[in-house]
């Protein structure tokens, strides 16, 4: 993959912590909402059997359906699939909607060529800037295969120090995948969503990462901090952006300035 190019072949970024609950989901369905808004084209794939990003872009999944599953089981490896299973939501955004038999996949495995389907199905999709693929909180089958098929990692966090074990843990699994499935991976991304800066635990984190991560001449962004609020938890449960549901609050400013560092970086 490359950067954005005349050929629309988009940055392709894994958004991941195998840790539960620290706002990945939020950061995929609110920075895929924002970069929209800049005019970027902007696809999400959804690998988590919770389907989280999914019903979050309003999307209720049929029957019939194709999802993330047949993207990941296909065993042609061409497009088809892919382009089959994406459906348009109301936010600017496009999504390969998950499905609970992802479960499946997590549990056993994506079987002989698995890791690299999605990668190759990828490779020449055209037509989007930017590609999210929201992870499971593991660093398992699915995970890999994201991380396989995607140029950057977008590490999402919140300011404690399991988080901070599970960003060491990431590095590991990223170094892990450079030596057999993708040599150019990097963690080239680092946010800390529902940041509530009250105590000096979470402040020393957050100096931590600025001092690691806020030099973008090391090739890596800090991207910022979202506040905590109680209108994010509004926005998921009324399954829209947060941008939609309470564009001023300080957490809809924080995926905006998010979204702009992010924009800027890879269109650079
Ligand atoms: N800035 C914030 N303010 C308040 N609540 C937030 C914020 N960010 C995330 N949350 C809430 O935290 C919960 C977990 O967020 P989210 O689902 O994005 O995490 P996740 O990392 O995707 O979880 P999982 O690992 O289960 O996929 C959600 O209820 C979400 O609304
Ligand atoms: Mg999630």
């Amino acid at each position: 993959m490359t950067a954005q190019s005349d050929d629309g072949i988009g940055r392709v970024i894994a958004i991941a912590l195998q840790k539960g609950g620290v706002g990945k989901t939020t950061t995929t369905i609110n920075l895929a909402a924002e970069l929209a808004r800049l005019d970027m084209r902007v696809l999400v794939i959804d690998i988590d059997q919770q389907a989280h990003s999914t019903s979050g872009l309003g999307i209720t999944v049929g029957p019939d359906d194709p999802t993330a599953f047949e993207v990941l089981t296909d065993e042609r490896n061409q497009r088809v699939p892919l382009l089959e299973a994406i459906q348009k939501t109301e936010f600017g955004v496009d999504i390969v909607p998950a499905a609970l038999a992802l479960r499946q996949l997590e549990k056993g495995g994506l079987g002989p060529g698995g890791q690299l389907r999605l990668a190759k199905q990828l490779d020449d999709l055209t037509g989007y800037d930017v590609i999210f693929i929201d992870c499971p909180p593991a660093l398992g089958a699915l995970t890999e295969a994201a991380m396989a098929a995607a140029d950057d990692v977008l590490a999402v966090l919140e300011a404690g120090p399991d988080e901070v074990d599970a960003l060491v843990r990431l590095g590991s699994a990223v170094a892990d995948v450079q030596e057999g499935l993708n040599e150019a991976l990097e963690i080239r991304y680092v946010l800390l969503a529902d940041y509530e800066g009250n105590t000096k635990t979470a402040q020393n984190v957050r100096a931590g990462l600025l001092q690691d991560w806020g030099a973008w001449s090391a090739g890596g962004a800090y991207l910022g901090e979202i506040p905590h609020t109680v209108r994010v938890r509004e926005a998921k449960d009324k399954r829209v952006p947060i941008a939609v549901h309470a564009p001023t609050c300080s957490a809809a400013v924080a995926y905006r300035d998010a979204a702009v560092l992010l924009a800027e970086r890879i269109r650079a």
